[in-house]
């Protein structure tokens, strides 16, 4: 079996002298820019597991999802059964041409009661890495994306006060089963997702959230369960903290098995823009990524997962501008934001840079078309300025389950029949294949 990406911190920092020397090739290269990417630069897709497994039954959303009232606008009951038909995934993944899988392992899966763990949850995923391998594919990997056991839930879920300690202990079984033969290890998904809903979330989904967890405390008869991105507006400070502490220990635990394992975590970041006199900007960065991208600093590399744009003027945000591209909530989508955030990342941070999501939401595979070689142009010149960026992962592989908005949301490169499980890639998946195999725009 050929091992592939095993990214050390040296060939991150070799990543990092051949950036900083872009700026001269660029200049040199001004009147024609070169659309190849950097040798090594890792195409993929993008999944994790709750989304796509089905059949999630010991996790904390699993419980809500089927409690009254609920904020799910569905269950995610099968999902699109990956549990069964992860090989057929990666088989899709190779024959698109990608170079890499970004998936997640379920901790809900791996430690379904406290203290229990499953070696055979565990070989499941490390048979998922190995399947990786066999098609030449860097195994990207999310030890928690959301999702988490119903009993740490049920314990006050990042609130508590041994959140970290009892993430650490499953990082750490996780690093020994498959730490050895993965590319790059993502502690947690979007800590700061609850920050960003802050100014999004209108106060009724913030009641309809406190409700849902209201019933499930009453159900469990414990004092308090608290989900990671479902919950009321008061909750939010205590979640990051913990999700802090536990991102510290999760990056230590897995150091511990594998010191030269490029360890980081993955943030949602809007292309914020400031528009105007005394644009609030910069107030509003510090608050939804300031704390994080500190972190980062010690970190060998970072996840930015890009949507949309905000512009901020000095009241608040703007509407987006007449005849914008929209995705499937009205939201407007507009392809150089990736660059932005990947950008204002690394000024921040000056660690390397993985796009560990960027996708649409859409009905409309030919606005998904469009947008990828759009977004991967604006992208390729960051990259000409230096930024050093690892790779890009397009969320996502699949059509999925969208957590609260349940299936009605498609970011998939391939459609799902939701009673075969059949998967058939949509036109835009050959868009990024294409680029992915040239390497280059
Ligand atoms: C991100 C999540 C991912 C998916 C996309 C659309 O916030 O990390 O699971 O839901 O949004």
């Amino acid at each position: 079996m050929t091992k592939i990406a095993n990214l050390d911190r040296r060939s991150l920092l070799a990543a990092g002298a051949l950036a900083a020397a872009a700026p001269v090739m660029a200049r040199a290269a001004a009147k024609r820019p070169n659309p190849a990417f950097p040798k090594g630069f890792l195409w993929g897709a993008a999944t994790a597991p709750h989304q796509i497994e089905g059949n999630n039954v010991a996790s904390d959303l699993w419980f809500v999802e089927n409690q009254q009232p609920t904020i799910f606008a569905e269950p995610s009951g099968d999902a699109v059964n990956s549990l069964e038909l992860w090989a057929s995934d990666l088989d899709i993944v190779k024959s698109l041409g990608l170079t890499s899988y970004r998936f997640g392992v379920e901790w809900a899966r791996i430690e379904p009661e406290k203290g229990m763990f499953s070696q055979a949850m565990l070989d499941h995923y490390k048979r998922i890495v190995e399947g990786c391998h066999a098609r030449g594919l860097a195994p990207l990997v999310t030890f928690n994306h959301f999702t988490a056991p119903r009993w740490f839930s049920a314990q006050g879920g990042w609130s508590n006060p041994e959140s970290a300690q009892l993430f650490g202990r499953y990082c750490d079984k996780v690093a020994r089963a498959i730490g050895a033969d993965i590319a790059m290890a993502m502690t947690l998904n979007e800590p700061n997702i609850l920050l960003i809903l802050k100014n999004i979330l209108p106060p009724p989904v913030w009641d309809m959230q406190r409700q849902t967890l209201a019933a499930a405390t009453k159900r469990l008869g414990v004092e308090r369960f608290l989900c990671a991105n479902v919950a009321g507006r008061e909750d939010v400070d205590i979640i990051v903290e913990g999700q802090k502490a536990g991102h510290k220990a999760a990056r230590a635990a897995i150091k511990a098995v594998r010191s030269d394992l490029p360890v980081g975590f993955t943030l949602s970041v809007l292309d914020d823009q400031a528009s105007g006199k005394n644009s609030m900007r910069d107030k509003v960065r510090a608050e939804l990524y300031g704390d994080w991208l500190e972190i980062a600093k010690g970190d060998d590399f970072i996840g930015v997962q890009n949507y949309e744009r905000a512009v901020w003027n000095d009241k608040g945000r703007l509407p987006a501008p007449d005849g914008a591209d929209r995705n499937w909530s009205g939201t407007e989508v507009w392809a150089p934001s990736l660059a932005g955030a990947v950008r204002y990342v690394h000024a921040a941070t000056k660690v390397p840079v993985l796009v560990s999501e960027h996708g649409v939401g859409t009905d409309d595979d030919t606005l998904r078309a469009r947008f990828i070689p759009a977004a991967l142009e604006g992208l390729k010149q960051a990259i000409d300025d230096g930024v050093p960026v690892l790779g890009y992962m397009h969320w996502s592989l699949l059509d999925n389950y969208e957590w609260i908005f349940g299936y009605k949301p498609r970011f998939g490169l391939c459609s799902v029949d939701r009673t075969t499980f059949a998967r058939t890639p949509k036109p835009s998946a050959a868009v990024l294949g294409g680029i992915a195999k040239r390497n280059s725009l």
